[in-house]
């Protein structure tokens, strides 16, 4: 499995860029709104800093606007995926996108239906969201584990992006059950770093090597 950064702030991504460990970069509206910048100059600096994809959401409700929006955001940087809702105008958007040529990663997957479909419309990502289905009682877990059997059964080369994760316990199950790329907010990273028993090692070792006589 590899890993995305799901965030919009420039600092926290380029500081999980220089761990060497990122794979690309997802943003969202909320997200992006939270920075009060300009979407695209935003673009141009993740683009400048990341190779790998990096998810732009259109706000569009129907079709036409969504590949409108989509080819002004791919023309932004080569890596622009653009993301698009599971909605039938997106599937509309991404059979478009997809015979263009241009990346899609399809949002707000809640179903293993939905995963099936939006692969079958061309999507190259779905992002099934963990934290937002445990929040309603569901378990998000269950369903990577459900899109991957099925993906694996029929051949289908779409990635699955373990998204909406809030803890480091969704990163361990997602790579378990089959999810490609989980993208992880700037905290998750931080806390997945870390294991206290690696703390207390580094201290014995600074202690005993400063005490030696
Ligand atoms: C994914 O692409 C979304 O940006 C994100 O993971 C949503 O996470 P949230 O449910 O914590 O807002």
């Amino acid at each position: 499995m590899k890993f995305f950064i799901d965030t919009a702030n420039i600092e926290d991504i380029r500081e999980a860029n220089s761990l060497g460990v990122l794979a690309g970069v997802t943003t969202n509206p909320s997200l992006v709104a939270k920075e009060g910048v300009s979407f695209h100059e935003r673009l141009k600096e993740i683009t400048a800093e990341v190779e790998g994809s990096v998810s732009a959401e259109v706000i569009s409700e129907d079709a036409e606007g969504m590949i409108k929006e989509g080819k002004e955001l791919a023309a932004i940087a080569p890596n622009i995926t653009v993301k698009v809702p599971m909605t039938l105008e997106g599937l509309k958007a991404v059979k478009a996108f997809s015979d263009l040529n241009i990346k899609t990663n399809v949002t707000l997957v809640f179903s293993a239906n939905q995963a099936l479909l939006a692969a079958r419309a061309g999507a190259t990502y779905v992002s099934p969201f963990l934290g937002r289905l445990d929040d309603i009682g569901h378990n998000g877990v269950e369903l990577i584990a459900q899109i991957s059997e099925i993906f694996d059964r029929h051949a289908i080369d779409t990635e699955i992006i373990a998204a909406s994760v809030r803890h480091p316990v969704h990163v361990t199950e997602a790579a378990m059950h089959g999810a490609h790329i989980a993208t992880v907010p700037f905290k998750v990273f931080s806390q997945i770093v870390k294991h206290p028993l690696t703390d207390q090692g580094i201290e014995k070792f600074l202690n005993d090597w400063n005490n030696q006589k």
